[in-house]
């Protein structure tokens, strides 16, 4: 069981921009990652993903498949898919 609430995608899909929000999914987690995107050590390219999946450009930037990018997703955690 999870503490954490479900959301759906097309709720998802309404978080896209630093004013509203910038929420992203990652293997059926959901995150608020509005305050992270100004500490993105990749820089704007991170708002590619808003309101999505970040499933395909982490297979385009190997650099997030280390265990301190995922601990570091894993404190923007608002939900679940
Ligand atoms: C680098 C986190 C999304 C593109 C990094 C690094 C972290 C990070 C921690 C540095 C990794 C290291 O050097 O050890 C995140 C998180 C994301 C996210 C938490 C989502 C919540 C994205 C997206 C893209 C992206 C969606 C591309 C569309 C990059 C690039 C770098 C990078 C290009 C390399 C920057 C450089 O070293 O010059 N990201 N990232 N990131 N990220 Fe992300």
């Amino acid at each position: 069981t999870s503490a954490f609430p479900i959301i759906s995608q097309e709720e998802v899909t309404t978080h896209r921009s630093l004013e509203d929000g910038v929420w992203v999914t990652y293997k059926g987690g959901v995150y608020d990652i509005t305050e992270f995107v100004a500490m993105h050590p990749g820089g704007d390219k991170i708002l590619l993903a808003a309101g999505g999946a970040l499933e395909p450009f982490w297979a385009l930037y190997a650099v997030h498949n280390q265990e301190h990018v995922l601990e570091m997703l894993s404190e923007y955690k608002v939900g679940e898919l």
